[in-house]
């Protein structure tokens, strides 16, 4: 498989990388997982009707309503009735850390700022129920369209989408959410096994503009919540750019807040890195969640967790 140069110089200047398990990994198929709508029906149900149709499921040790799929009745999930109906969600394994780090509770306003096309928002609706709110925002006019047909077909008639820069959210949104989810556009650098291309077109310009684009959504995405709220920022990149890096100036320029542990039974996970090209990270960056895909074959994810202080 090729790499551009810059990702080659990337992967030698990450002290814990093997760049042969993450190609080797990267290689296979993600794992086949589903997360059971609980939102329009009663999940009980839904396991007893799925096994009735030959579907053979696992649970997953780190996600409520989220399974490995053993057997499944048609090669592609997608054009199961099952999925037309609402009553699963296909989505990668570690794809559902980031909503259950921001455990979203009964009856809570969230806000998901970067959110088609619609597998986080949806899961958080279900956590949510009816009572609560969920505004699914994108800036993709093109995406939206998805992310209105997932949150349709999920019945998550608690949600509400719109269609605007994440980057001034917070002139229309400051103080007012219990929740903030920040799920930003990345190098995506840990889920190359959909597109093999990403690390043939990668280049480091690419991490550098993001990360810019990451701060201000993460700025915005902070204003709107109340105090004592809750916000998770997370990624599917191996890049400390987009990560480390990020929460770090983050958390310079914003001291009052405060980074919280993240819990991840079942998955494995490594430190994050403490340096970078020159730059020293906080030292508290090290309770964020960091994993490469060799690490589960799976999807490479970061996940921050940080709470604005109470009032
Ligand atoms: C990683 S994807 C989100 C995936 C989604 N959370 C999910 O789980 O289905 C990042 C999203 O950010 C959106 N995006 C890019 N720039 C944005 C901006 N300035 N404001 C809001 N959304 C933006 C992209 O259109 C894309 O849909």
């Amino acid at each position: 498989m090729g790499v551009s140069e810059d990702f080659s110089r990337l992967s030698s200047m990450l002290p814990d990388f093997e760049l042969e398990l993450y190609l080797e990994a990267v290689q296979q198929p993600l794992p086949e997982c589903v997360r059971i709508n609980t939102l329009k029906f009663d999940g009980r149900e839904v396991e007893r009707f799925l096994i009735q149709r030959g579907w053979r499921l696992e649970p997953l040790a780190w996600a409520r309503h989220g399974y490995r799929v053993l057997e499944a009745p048609a090669k592609d999930l997608g054009n199961t009735m099952e999925h037309l109906l609402g009553l699963i969600y296909i989505q990668g394994p570690v794809s559902m850390l980031p909503v259950e780090t921001l455990e979203p509770g009964r009856g809570e306003r969230c806000l998901d700022l970067c959110a088609a096309p619609g597998s986080k928002s949806t899961q958080i609706a279900q956590l949510i129920g009816l009572q609560g709110v969920i505004v699914a925002n994108d800036a993709s006019k093109k995406r939206i369209r998805a992310l209105s047909f997932n949150l349709q077909r999920w019945g998550a008639v608690n949600s509400v989408v719109t269609l605007t820069d994440g980057r001034l959210f917070h002139r229309w949104g400051a103080g007012l959410f219990d929740r903030v989810l920040l799920d930003v556009p990345c190098s995506a650098l840990g889920i190359v096994s959909k597109d093999w291309g990403a690390l043939r077109r990668y280049r480091s310009r690419h991490s550098e503009k993001l990360q810019r684009l990451q701060l201000s959504l993460l700025e915005s995405g902070y204003r709107c919540l109340r105090p004592g709220g809750l916000l998770v920022y997370s990624t599917c990149t191996i890049h400390p750019l987009e990560n480390e890096a990020v929460i770090s100036q983050f958390l310079e320029k914003h001291p009052e807040s405060t980074l919280e542990p993240v819990e991840h039974e079942g998955l494995k996970g490594r430190r994050p890195i403490e340096e970078f090209s020159g730059e020293r990270f906080s030292p508290e960056v090290a309770k964020c969640f960091k994993c490469y895909p060799q690490d589960n074959m799976a999807e490479g994810f970061f996940v921050a967790r940080i709470r604005s202080p109470a009032a």
